[in-house]
């Protein structure tokens, strides 16, 4: 079965192509290179064996979405990564994030709509859930006015889906993560963040190897238990898992609804202080860092319920925090080698 993988050569698409070939899928990759690199592709084949078809197309060009499915005739699936994903940034320029995310997404969905198999999995985000009442989040819980651009053309995605999914032959799954992070075990694929890195750990383990002078700990004033804000960390390749079992569910028809949500994460939250630890712990040196006013637009706390996940999906994630880490400071050291 030929399945589609948008944003295929970015850090969670990468990882979910290798899961998807280990399961002997057929794939097919669409990147535009904004985010990502060609040579990831050599990383998927030192692992996979396979040379994954590519083809380099700006998902905003409506006539090039066109002429690939109309070149592509059997596509079973659809993964759709390529998105723009970076919070500030999104603040900074809403406009290229309302096309970039939004306008791709409807082109897609206009040509999925024509295809005999209509599947979608769509790459959400827990950011949805803004600082969410209850923890851990479960599906159910309620959707808040979106902090950023970003997070609003996520949930503007999912209600664009829900509402192609009622009158079409469409198919979906919503996938919302919480904070991927890691790499594969072989080292070969990894997260490639351009610039200085925004999130958590690449910054951590970019500090770690000696290209950044310290970490900016963004406040120590929450209500947690040591002050520093909570998350819910997953490791990308347990992420990638959910992504074929999703599909799967799909391809078989076991899905309940036209449209079905999932939280992925690993149900526990692990506060930045922690995450510092775990650094220290798997690295064996100690990491610079200060402590800092809080981020703009940061929440406390978001952990996963992963109940639905375990239960109807038959996914749970596997690798613990400290496993996590220790694959992403090993990526680290091997791409700076
Ligand atoms: C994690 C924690 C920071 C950097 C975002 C998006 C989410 C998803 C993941 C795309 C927070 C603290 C961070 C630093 C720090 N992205 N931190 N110093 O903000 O939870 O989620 O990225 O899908 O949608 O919202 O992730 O890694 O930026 O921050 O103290 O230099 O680490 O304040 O508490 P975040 P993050």
């Amino acid at each position: 079965m030929k399945i589609l993988v948008t944003g295929g050569l970015g850090f969670i698409g990468s990882h979910t192509v290798v899961e998807l070939q280990n399961k002997g899928f057929e794939v097919i990759i669409i990147d535009d290179l904004s985010n990502s690199s060609i040579e990831v592709l050599d990383g998927i084949a030192a692992i996979t064996g396979i040379n994954t078809a590519f083809e380099n197309i700006d998902l905003r060009d409506k006539q090039k979405v066109q002429d690939f499915f109309k070149k592509h005739q059997n596509i079973s699936g659809v993964i759709h990564f390529a998105a723009s994903k970076a919070v500030g940034e999104s603040v900074e320029n809403p406009l290229l994030y309302y096309e970039n995310n939004i306008h791709t997404l409807v082109y897609l969905l206009q040509e999925l709509q024509e295809q005999p198999k209509a599947n979608f999995i769509f790459s959400s985000s827990c950011t949805v859930y803004g600082q969410a009442e209850e923890m851990p989040i479960n599906e159910g819980a309620s959707i808040q006015i979106a902090m950023s651009p970003y997070g609003n053309t996520k949930q503007i995605g999912e209600e664009i889906i829900i509402d192609t999914a009622k009158v079409t032959n469409i198919n979906a799954i919503l996938l919302r993560y919480f904070n991927p992070i890691g790499a594969h075990s072989s080292i070969e694929i990894g997260e490639l963040p351009l610039g200085v890195p925004q999130n958590l750990v690449p910054f951590i383990t970019q500090t770690g190897f000696g290209l950044r002078k310290e970490l900016s700990v963004f406040g120590d004033d929450y209500p947690t238990l040591d002050g520093t804000a909570v998350r819910d960390y997953i490791h990308v390749v347990d992420l990638a898992k959910a992504h074929v079992i999703a599909l799967q569910r799909l391809l078989n028809k076991e899905n309940l609804d036209k449209v079905e949500t999932f939280n992925l994460g690993t149900g526990t939250g692990s506060s930045v202080l922690e995450v510092i630890q775990a650094f220290e712990k798997v690295s064996g040196q100690k990491l610079p860092y200060k402590i800092v006013g809080r981020r703009e637009g940061d929440i406390t706390s978001a952990y996963a319920n992963t109940d639905k996940a375990n239960n109807v999906l038959g996914w749970k994630a596997e690798s613990t925090l400290d496993e996590a880490m220790e694959s992403a400071w090993k990526w680290e050291q091997k791409i700076r080698s």
